[in-house]
């Protein structure tokens, strides 16, 4: 063989394996980045969604789900590290500082003057609606940290469970919290050990494929054309049964009280067995626990038991609806109307507003006894929640009436 031909050869070899190289590499990158469900399906990823499905995905993004959990940066902590608005005072020597270093964001415990430790932010929980706590990795468990973030004071505040005037570090995270906060975690579970959480294997936020089942199917066969009308390849919550939808929304809204099945596994569709005796557990007084028990709450409500009621009656899952009372009201009106069910006693009587307000005055806001975030001055503030027993507050609803012909006077 000439000396040419063994350099074509070699030229041929190198740019083969490189060829061969890149290609494999890619495979190897996109193997890692598909992250599949334990039931063997694939999950797409939300962006892949947002190519047909465009108005639903940018609506989402608003959401308290989809903001839900969130890698740690500046821009999902809500929390400051401005000097004069950083720390969280234990005592009169300890204190947690909120540091911006260039390896990172820090919460760093000083003793005086001197330095205890310190553990970056790696991972935001809470949307911020109310609050936000955050995790630390710890090789492959997670533990809570002891500072927070309480919304309406817009200051650091004491983890809630975590003691107020010392430093500790000892929460580690459950995964029913991840299950609750997220998509998905890959998640391993060993014998008396901490569960194990698979970083390269998650899904931040309640994301589409969390309501609607991991999608990679339905995305291929969308992009290929390739779909049939006859074979489903994605989970339409409205055409499951009303117990289906309801238990979709509540393997995360019935506070403690739910799923025996292990986190990430509930299926859109699934069913949580709680029959109709488990519901009369739910203390459903006005002075009942509100936090996290939306379901609970509700199921004890007239409207749902003398209707068919389910949560996408008064809720759009796909929209970011906080604050817009007058919208709820007017759901409250499609059942509440002359010809349909009762109508309120009060409508009409202080003025229109009634109209516009009807959770104010059958809904109200009450305080969580379970969920309470310390704030700097040793201040207790417990979490407020909307309650789902929907019923007639007399007290409340002298409270709204006076407001509203107080604004008529003025
Ligand atoms: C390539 C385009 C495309 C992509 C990407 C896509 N979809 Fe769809 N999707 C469609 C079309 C078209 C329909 C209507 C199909 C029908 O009615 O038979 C649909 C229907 C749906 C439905 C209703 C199904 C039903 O049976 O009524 C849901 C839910 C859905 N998509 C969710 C998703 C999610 C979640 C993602 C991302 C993981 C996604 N889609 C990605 C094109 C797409
Ligand atoms: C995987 C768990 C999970 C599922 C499933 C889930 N939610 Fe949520 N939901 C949450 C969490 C966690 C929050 C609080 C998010 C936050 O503010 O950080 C929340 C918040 C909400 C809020 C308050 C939104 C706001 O603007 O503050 C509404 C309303 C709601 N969910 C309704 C629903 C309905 C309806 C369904 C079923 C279609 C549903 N959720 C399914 C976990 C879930
Ligand atoms: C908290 C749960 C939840 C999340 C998150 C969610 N959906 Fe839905 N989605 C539902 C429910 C419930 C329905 C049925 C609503 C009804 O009863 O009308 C639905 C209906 C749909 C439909 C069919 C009906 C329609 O409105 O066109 C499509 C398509 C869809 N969702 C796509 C998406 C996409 C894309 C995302 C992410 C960007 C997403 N969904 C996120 C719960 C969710
Ligand atoms: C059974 C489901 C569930 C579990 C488990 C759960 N949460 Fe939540 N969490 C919710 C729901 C639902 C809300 C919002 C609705 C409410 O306040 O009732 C919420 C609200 C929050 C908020 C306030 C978010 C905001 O801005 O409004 C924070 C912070 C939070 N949870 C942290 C945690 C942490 C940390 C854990 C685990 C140690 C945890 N949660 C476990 C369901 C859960
Ligand atoms: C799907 C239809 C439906 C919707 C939507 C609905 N309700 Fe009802 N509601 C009912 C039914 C049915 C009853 C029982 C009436 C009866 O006893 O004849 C009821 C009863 C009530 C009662 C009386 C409760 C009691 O314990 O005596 C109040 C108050 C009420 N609803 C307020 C509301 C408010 C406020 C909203 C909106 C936030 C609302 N409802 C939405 C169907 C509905
Ligand atoms: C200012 C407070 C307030 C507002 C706002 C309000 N209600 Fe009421 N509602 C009451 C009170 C108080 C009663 C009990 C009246 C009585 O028994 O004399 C009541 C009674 C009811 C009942 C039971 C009627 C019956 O015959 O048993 C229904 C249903 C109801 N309201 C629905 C609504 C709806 C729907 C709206 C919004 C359009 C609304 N309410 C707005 C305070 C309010
Ligand atoms: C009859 C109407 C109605 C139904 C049905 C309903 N909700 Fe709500 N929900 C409301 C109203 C009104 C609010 C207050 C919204 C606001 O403050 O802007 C609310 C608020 C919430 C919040 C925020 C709670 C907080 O304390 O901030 C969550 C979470 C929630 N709903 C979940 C659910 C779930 C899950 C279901 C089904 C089990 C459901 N809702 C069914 C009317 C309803």
């Amino acid at each position: 063989m000439k000396f040419r031909n063994i350099i074509w050869w070699v030229l041929a070899l190198g740019v083969g394996y490189i060829v061969y190289f890149s290609v494999s590499t890619k495979k190897r990158m996109e193997t890692v980045g598909i992250i599949i469900h334990p039931s063997g399906q694939s999950f797409a990823g939300s962006a892949r969604c947002a190519t047909c499905h465009a108005d639903i995905y940018k609506s989402h993004l608003a959401t308290a789900h989809f903001r839900t959990s969130a890698i740690a940066d500046r821009a999902t902590i809500k929390g400051s590290f401005n000097p004069d608005s950083n720390a969280f005072v234990f005592n009169t020597h300890d204190r947690m500082v909120m540091e911006a270093r260039d390896s990172g964001l820090f919460q760093v415990g000083y003793t005086d003057q001197r330095l205890r430790g310190a553990q970056s932010f790696d991972i935001v929980i809470g949307s911020g609606t109310k609050g936000q706590t955050y995790l630390h990795w710890f090789d492959n468990n997670l533990v809570q940290l002891p500072i927070s973030y309480y919304t309406p004071n817009d200051s650091w505040s004491s983890s809630p469970g975590y003691p107020t005037d010392r430093f500790v570090i000892n929460r580690p995270v459950p995964a029913p919290c991840l299950n609750c906060h997220s998509t998905y975690f890959k998640t391993t579970y060993k014998m008396n050990a901490l569960p194990e959480f698979d970083r390269s294997q998650v899904i931040y936020g309640i994301d589409c494929e969390r309501c609607h089942g991991p999608g990679m199917q339905h995305v291929l066969n969308q992009e290929k054309g390739t779909a049939r009308k006859d074979i489903k390849d994605i989970i339409n919550a409205s055409q499951l049964s009303r117990r289906q939808q309801l238990d979709a929304c509540a393997q995360c809204h019935s506070g403690i009280n739910t799923s025996l099945k292990p986190p990430f596994t509930f299926f859109p569709g699934d069913s949580l067995a709680m029959d109709v005796a488990s519901f009369q557990r739910y203390d459903t007084t006005a002075t009942a626990e509100v936090h996290g028990n939306q379901y609970g709450m509700l199921a004890a409500s007239q409207c749902f038991i003398k209707s068919e009621m389910t949560c996408s009656t008064c809720h759009n899952p796909h929209e970011k609806e906080r604050g817009n009372i007058a919208s709820f009201s007017a759901r409250c009106m499609n059942c509440h109307q002359q010809g349909h069910e009762k109508v309120c006693a009060l409508s009409g009587k202080p003025g229109q507003a009634v109209n516009g307000q009807c959770p104010d005055c059958h809904m109200p806001v009450r305080p969580s006894r379970k969920i309470a975030f310390k704030v700097a001055n040793g201040e207790q503030k417990a979490e407020l929640a909307r309650t789902h027993f929907i019923s007639i507050y007399p007290e409340q609803s002298r409270k709204i009436v006076a407001s509203i012909k107080q604004l008529a006077t003025h």
